[in-house]
C-alpha cells in the first residue's frame, strides 16, 4: 500500500525535527551562516582590528589629540566591545557602558569631514590587514563608512 502523504522532495519528512542548516568552511571550521562576529573569528579578530586601527590613529596629528592617551587600553576595549556587540557577539559593551548613543558620546569631539576621512583611512588599513573573505569585508566596511558619516558633527 502506498503512503497516503508521500514525502515531497525538499520538504522536511514528518517526524524529523527541522534543523537550521549551518554551512561550515571546513569540517571543524567556522560557521559560514552565523553572525559576522562568528564568521570572522570572534573577539580575537575584533581586538586585532581595533589595535591595528589605534596604531594608525596614534600617528595622526589631527585626530589623535582627541583621544585619551593615558587610557588607550580603555579606548581599545570600548571600540572592540562595541563592534563585537553590534555584529552579534556578547553584549558586554552595554552591560558596562549602557546604551551606545554613539552620536551623543561623540558630541564633545569636533568631527569634521577631515577628521572623519582620517578615521576612515586608519580603519580601512586595519580592516584590510585582517584578510577577510570579500563579502565579510564589504559588509563590515559598508557599516563603518556609513557610521563614520553619521558621526560627523562639525561642518565648515
Ligand atoms: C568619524 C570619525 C570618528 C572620530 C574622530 C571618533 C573619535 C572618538 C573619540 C575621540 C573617542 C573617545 C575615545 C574613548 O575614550 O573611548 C571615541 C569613542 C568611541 N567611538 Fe568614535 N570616532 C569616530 C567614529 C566612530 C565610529 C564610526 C564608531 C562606530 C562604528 C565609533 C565608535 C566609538 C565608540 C564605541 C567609542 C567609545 C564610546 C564610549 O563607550 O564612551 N566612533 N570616538
Amino acid at each position: 500500500m502506498s503512503d497516503p502523504t508521500p514525502h515531497v522532495p525538499g520538504s522536511v519528512p514528518r517526524g524529523v525535527p527541522a534543523q537550521p542548516i549551518t554551512l561550515r568552511v571546513g569540517e571543524h571550521g567556522a560557521s559560514a551562516t552565523g553572525s559576522l562576529y562568528e564568521r570572522i573569528g570572534g573577539a580575537p579578530t575584533f581586538d586585532r582590528l581595533v589595535r591595528r586601527f589605534y596604531e594608525g590613529v596614534q600617528q595622526d596629528e589631527v585626530i589623535w589629540p582627541m583621544y585619551p592617551a593615558e587610557d588607550l587600553e580603555g579606548a581599545i576595549w570600548r571600540l572592540s566591545a562595541f563592534l563585537q556587540q553590534y555584529w552579534g557577539g556578547p553584549g558586554t559593551y552595554s552591560e558596562e557602558r549602557g546604551h551606545p548613543r554613539l552620536r551623543m558620546r561623540h558630541n564633545p569631539f569636533r568631527i569634521t569631514s577631515e577628521a572623519r576621512e582620517r578615521w576612515l583611512h586608519h580603519m580601512h588599513e586595519a580592516v584590510e590587514s585582517l584578510g577577510l573573505a570579500p563579502l565579510d569585508e564589504a559588509e563590515l566596511w559598508a557599516y563603518l563608512d556609513r557610521a563614520a558619516h553619521a558621526m560627523t558633527n562639525t561642518f565648515d
